[in-house]
């Protein structure tokens, strides 16, 4: 049980240091694992990183990856992602199993998917077929709570197996993600959909574990972007309060660069770009300094547009944004339609107040039929508060 817990909780280095002090096995069955063989889950997994190989050079932008299914110490299936758009691995493997994967262990060298992209998830699939226990190399940041959804249906699951040498399959698909643009808003609300009270007080929210989970949230993006008025009345940080993640840049739209020297965000300790009015010539003085990027752009057009903004910020090499706020610069960019994903924390508390800032402010629509449509919408529990998480539906999806 303690091992179980272990990886579960993702402590991935665990596993190969029990092997590598070479515990002889019959201690580690006995006594620790109940049934499993270290020697035999690192045949198994390594035998699915030879599968993931067959797919090289035909799954990119997608990863490669391996699968195999045993029961009773027998090979009952093999899978890999063959080619891109094509099955998942765990589905090949699943398909060539067939009723033997009911009870069976399934090694797999990426953390199952959960989401509804080209296919359904996988995860539903392993869940259905009554697979025991996955096996899985790496976790996979863009697949959406697949190890959350398992263990939550019964089945035990293991991650970090062979880290290292799955890592090397997925190099391409990392770079691809790091790469690609994505833009997310996060948003902090009570159960009445409110940001800050009437006298625009915010802090705090929501939990101390939200807000940490937001701050690791914040080292996978370029940039952190928010608006003039959650400058004045927060003077955040906008950091990841870590000496290992990495700060993104900090982003403030403050249009006539109005923005009093001493907010936090001109400490210099992380560069911060302003986008301001082209139209604004006189540049005070203290916003000549190292870490200080001015960005002009026609504001009035960013107000109806939020396009400009993020293309702006493309131009400076910022393709992953997260939007923190407030409620109008939110408003913004979710009806400019440059939103893929949106993170809304939900505390268990009451504020209201018709003058208190809501999460999306703007005009909003006239009709609910205008209503922008969240899709892959998922509830999560992190300390006292909820996280939904989903993608904008595009308009012409
Ligand atoms: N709980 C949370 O998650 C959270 C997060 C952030 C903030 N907050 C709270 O939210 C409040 C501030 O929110 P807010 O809605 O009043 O203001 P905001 O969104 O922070 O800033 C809005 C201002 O930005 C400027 N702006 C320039 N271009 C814009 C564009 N394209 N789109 C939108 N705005 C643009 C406008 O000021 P100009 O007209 O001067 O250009 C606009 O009034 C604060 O009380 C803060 O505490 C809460």
């Amino acid at each position: 049980m303690f091992v179980i817990s272990f990886f579960e909780s993702e402590k991935e280095g665990f596993l190969n240091f029990l092997y590598n002090i070479r515990l002889p096995l019959w201690v580690l069955q006995e006594h620790f694992w109940k049934g499993f063989s270290f020697m035999n889950n690192e045949k198994y997994m390594k035998i699915a990183i030879e599968l993931a190989n067959r797919g090289k050079g035909k799954v990119y932008t997608n990863p490669l990856v391996g699968c195999v299914i045993v029961k009773d110490d027998k090979i009952v299936g093999r899978g890999w992602h063959q080619y891109f758009g094509g099955n998942h691995a765990e589905i090949n493997a699943l398909i060539n199993a067939g009723e033997n994967a009911k009870g069976a262990d399934l090694y797999v060298t990426l953390e199952p998917c959960n989401s509804y992209g080209k296919k359904p998830p996988c995860t539903l699939a392993i869940i259905k077929a009554g697979i025991r226990n996955v096996f899985y190399a790496m976790s996979d940041n863009n697949v959406s709570y697949g190890k959350e959804v398992l263990k939550k249906n019964g089945v035990s699951i293991f991650g970090g197996l062979l880290k290292k040498q799955a890592r090397i399959l997925i190099k391409d698909y990392l770079e691809y993600l790091k790469n690609k643009p994505k833009i997310s808003v996060k948003v902090a609300m009570t159960l009445d959909g409110k940001i800050a009270t009437y006298k625009y007080e915010s802090k705090w929210i929501t939990s101390e574990k939200s807000r940490a989970f937001v701050h690791k949230m914040r080292s996978q993006y370029d940039a952190v972007l928010v608006g003039t008025n959650t400058v004045l009345k927060d003077d955040p940080f906008l950091k990841t309060h870590s000496k290992t993640l990495k700060n993104p840049v900090r982003v403030v739209i403050d249009s006539k660069l109005e923005l009093p020297r001493s907010c936090h965000l001109f400490d210099a300790t992380v560069p911060t770009i302003i986008i301001h009015d082209s139209n604004i010539t006189n540049i005070p003085g203290y916003l000549n300094k190292k870490g200080i990027i001015l960005a002009p752009i026609d504001i009035n057009m960013a107000r109806k547009d939020f396009g400009i903004i993020v293309r702006k910020l493309n131009s400076l090499s910022i393709k992953r944004i997260l939007i923190e706020g407030g409620g109008e610069v939110v408003a913004s960019a979710l009806f400019s339609n440059v939103v893929n994903d949106i993170y809304f924390f939900i505390a268990p508390k009451i504020i209201g107040g018709r003058f208190a800032v809501s999460s999306v402010g703007g005009q909003g629509v006239e009709k609910i039929c205008e209503s922008l449509i969240v899709k892959n919408m998922r509830v999560r529990k992190i300390g006292s508060d909820l996280l939904i998480t989903g993608s904008i539906k595009n308009k012409n999806e």
